[in-house]
């Protein structure tokens, strides 16, 4: 194995586990909030309890401050399954994007950019991006937290223009997904952690905590809980050919981050606390009408963008369908690829044999006709006429009896 595909290999599956963690834990919680039981019998301090049964036992957990002396020896805390996302996250981005020349990142029919460049400007969009961010959020947003929300949204919405006009469709969006990531986990290491240092520390001197580091930390946790939806959608991303290489990619991630987003609303509202929940039609309905709101602004706009491809009067011999496929895809898309930078076949499609093509006819024509974000980024600078010419083979019928006659038949 390519000593790339084994790091992406590692970094994807330790990613995907401690991003389940992370989430999972932060859903808990919030969950966990919102069912909170308040009553009269318990104490001063107490922001209320809940009684759950899972694993074969009961649990009686109970949310509250503590008076001063009474702090355990052992405490738990939910910092490092963020940290390790966030570290196997930017390390897939760098084996991916970076490495093997930036091929993934630098598009040269979106731009044509040298790669040192390209990757000096994503480095730089995530620092400034959080330094930006978090002095707003330090400064208008502690006054005005409305008016810093319409500004980040606005940023955000521009970066993402921004990068789909500099990098591959697929990279701007990776790019996008990483920044908010990295905002998210300076949001608990620069935000929600120290204001928790905070409570420890007032606890022990038996004195109130600064109210301005738990507003703080509460802003972000907000801002993590709405960021998460859109962020998983980013991080599949890459199966979507259609979205990520359309001309409105930027429009469609804005629509899909606008649903997704909305759906987390409707569903954090549904929980009103002591085991009370809102009606189905108050919050599922608008929960699954965000999520139609989503998809539907992929599918809209992914189709008004559709590719078109030159009209090719005279069928389309198999022989020289092959020939375009030998010289646009089989560099890549085959058992022994000669582009280095894919050291095997990608996805496991390999289109050396007529058997091969026929085979896999349908997607060759949706990612070479359809959505032309086959060959990868054009490497292989395949030209509309060729695009053309596989249309019609297709639509003739994908036939390939007109390949020399088998020698081993
Ligand atoms: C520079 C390398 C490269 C070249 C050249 C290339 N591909 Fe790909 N192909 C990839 C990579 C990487 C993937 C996996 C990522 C993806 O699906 O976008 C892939 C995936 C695919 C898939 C499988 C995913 C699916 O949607 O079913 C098909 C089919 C495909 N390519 C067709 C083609 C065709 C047809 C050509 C030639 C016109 C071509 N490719 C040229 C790199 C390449």
């Amino acid at each position: 194995m390519h000593l790339n595909e084994l790091l992406d290999v590692i970094l994807r599956w330790a990613h995907l586990i401690a991003g389940i963690m992370w989430v999972g834990n932060s859903m808990l919680f919030n969950w966990l909030d919102r069912n909170l039981e308040k009553s009269a019998e318990l104490s001063r301090l107490s922001q209320g309890k809940i009684f759950m049964v899972h694993s074969g036992a009961f649990y009686d957990v109970e949310k509250k401050l503590l008076e001063p002396g009474e702090m355990p020896a052992m405490m738990h805390w939910f910092k490092w399954q963020n940290f390790s996302t966030w570290a196997t996250g930017i390390s897939l981005f760098i084996v991916v994007y970076y490495m093997n020349g930036a091929g993934v990142l630098v598009d040269p029919s979106v731009h044509d950019v040298d790669k040192g460049v390209a990757i000096t400007l994503s480095i730089s969009a995530l620092v400034t991006g959080w330094i930006i961010y978090d002095a707003l959020w330090r400064t208008i947003g502690e006054s005005n937290p409305r008016l810093a929300t319409v500004i980040s949204v606005v940023m955000l919405f521009g970066s993402i223009f921004a990068f789909s006009q500099f990098f591959s469709g697929r990279a701007a969006y990776m790019q996008t997904g990483v920044l908010i990531g990295t905002l998210m986990t300076g949001n608990v290491w620069f935000c929600i952690v120290p204001s928790q240092h905070e409570l420890i520390n007032a606890t022990k001197a038996g004195r109130p905590q600064d109210p301005t580091l738990s507003i703080r930390a509460k802003h972000r946790s907000i801002h993590n809980n709405y960021l998460t939806f859109p962020l998983l959608f980013i991080m599949v991303s890459s199966h979507f050919g259609s979205a990520t290489s359309s001309k409105y990619n930027w429009l469609i991630l804005i629509l899909v981050m606008i649903g997704g987003a909305g759906v987390r609303h409707f569903m954090n509202i549904r929980y009103r606390g002591g085991g009370k929940e809102l009606p189905a039609s108050a919050w599922l309905f608008p929960a699954v009408g965000m999520g139609a709101f989503a998809i539907a602004g992929l599918m809209i706009v992914t189709r008004i963008d559709r590719a078109t491809v030159p009209e090719i009067e005279k069928p389309v011999s198999f022989s020289r369908v092959q020939e375009i496929v030998a010289n646009r895809c089989v560099t890549c898309h085959s058992a022994r690829p000669s582009d280095t930078m894919f050291p095997a076949p990608p996805v496991g499609v390999m289109l050396d044999s007529p058997q091969q093509i026929k085979m896999m006819a349908t997607r060759i024509h949706v990612r070479a006709v359809e959505q032309q974000n086959m060959p990868f980024n054009n490497r292989t600078g395949m030209t509309a006429e060729e695009r053309g010419e596989l249309h019609r083979w297709f639509i003739d019928g994908a036939k390939i009896v007109d390949s020399p006659p088998d020698p081993s038949r």
